[in-house]
């Protein structure tokens, strides 16, 4: 007799390969990028040095940094051919299309060859990392009824989004704290979506295609696409008061609460402390009634949610309200994800490539006995 092979299913628990680009450390909560805890970059460096330290295995002293955003910076315009092709798309399609037809779109565009080696990784890398940010602009300025505001080449990263959303840069204060979520957002080992992006390159396939079968990884609500659904959430209950009675409600018909759970977290997400401090600054400077109304809500959900079932908010949960607060439309959140993910995605397909082996698992077969094929019947 043969015994059955134990299932993994959803891979949980499985270590499928090594890394060394960064790591989680449930039992700790922590989180490390090339051996650097995700808090003090968050707190002492900007995006793109953290960009550079995923991409390169350290970070950039002065010159390497000047030289890195100047590179990024020259490279943020869009073609006339990807515009054009852009505004052709239908606005009930969601952002998150828009950003995989764009990606695919400049890799058919790309003229040079992928030979796979870590020099012209790095290079497309640098091209989607500068572009993306140009795209989900302008996207959501198209579905506002406005024409697009360049990329201004003066501004960071950070400042240089808020530009061509809105014609103007908030405070340092705000960009600070949109800054922190992507420094937050940039890596988190064999998500769903980085490991995507590594059975694709696996098959020797790429950079733009496993960048867009990433995208589409991430759209889903089980994960990047769970920082909209909180929003949707939060506007579904509307009152504080109802939080409570609103998330039995919910957990009785089964429904998952998004914004809350992780498949490696099991005692808090280690990047949501760091996030939740961001929103308070936020919250703390708005001071609105609208904005008030919103953060007691929140604030009470995490509190029923812990009272109910112990489960603890994942990083998703304060970053969705922390964009809505920052003025982006709903919509555009998980294509935020992209615009930081891009990073730790891209630094796992090199690393996938200079020591790749095919992903390629077995599945227990349940289906009927072997049987004869019949002849037609009539
Ligand atoms: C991201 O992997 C990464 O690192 C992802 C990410 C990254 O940076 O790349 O961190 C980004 O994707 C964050 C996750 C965003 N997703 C959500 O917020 C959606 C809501 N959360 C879940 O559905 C859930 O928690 C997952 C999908 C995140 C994790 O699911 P698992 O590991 O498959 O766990 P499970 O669904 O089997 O849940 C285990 C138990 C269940 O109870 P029992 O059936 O055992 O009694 O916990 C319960 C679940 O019912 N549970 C939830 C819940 N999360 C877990 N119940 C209600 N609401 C939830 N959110």
């Amino acid at each position: 007799s043969t015994t059955a092979p134990a299932i993994h299913r959803g891979l949980a628990g499985v270590v499928v390969d090594t890394t060394e680009i960064s790591t989680v450390i449930p039992e700790t909560n922590s989180l490390t990028y090339r051996g650097y805890p995700v808090q003090d970059l968050a707190a002492h460096r900007s995006f793109e040095e953290v960009a550079y330290l995923l991409w390169y295995g350290e970070l950039p002293d002065a010159a390497q940094l000047r030289e890195f955003q100047a590179r990024e910076r020259a490279l943020r315009p869009l073609g006339r051919t990807t515009s054009e092709l852009l505004a052709r798309l239908p606005e009930t399609c969601h952002p998150m299309d828009v950003l995989r037809t764009a990606v695919s779109f400049f890799g058919a565009e790309d003229p040079t060859e992928d030979d796979g080696s870590p020099a012209a990784h790095r290079a497309k890398s640098l091209t989607l990392l500068a572009k993306l940010p140009t795209v989900v602009a302008a996207d959501q300025r198209r579905r506002r009824g406005l024409a697009p505001v360049p990329p201004d080449p003066g501004l960071g990263y950070a400042e240089n989004f808020f530009h061509m959303c809105f014609g103007s840069v908030p405070a340092p204060e705000v960009v600070r704290c949109f800054e922190t979520s992507l420094v937050l957002y940039a890596e988190h080992s064999f998500n769903a979506s980085t490991f995507t992006a590594r059975v694709v390159t696996s098959t020797l396939s790429d950079l733009y295609s496993a960048v867009t079968a990433a995208i589409g990884a991430l759209k889903g609500p089980l994960h990047g696409g769970a920082n909209e659904a909180v929003m949707h959430m939060l506007e579904e209950i509307g009152d504080p008061q109802r939080a409570a009675e609103w998330l039995d409600g919910a957990l009785a018909a089964k429904r998952r609460i998004m914004g809350f759970g992780h498949r490696v977290y099991k005692h808090g997400d280690s990047r949501v402390p760091v996030m939740q401090e961001a929103l308070d600054r936020l919250v703390a400077r708005a001071a609105d009634p609208e904005t008030t109304r919103l953060a007691t809500l929140h604030t009470a959900l995490r509190n029923a949610m812990a009272g109910r079932k112990g489960i603890h908010p994942n990083l998703d949960y304060p970053a969705g309200l922390a964009y809505h607060l920052m003025g982006f439309d709903t919509p555009v959140f998980t294509p935020v994800f992209v615009m930081s993910r891009i990073t730790g995605w891209t630094a796992h397909i090199t690393e996938q490539l200079a020591h790749n082996a095919l992903i390629r698992p077995l599945a227990s077969y349940a289906g009927p006995d072997q049987r004869a094929v019949p002849a037609m019947a009539g």
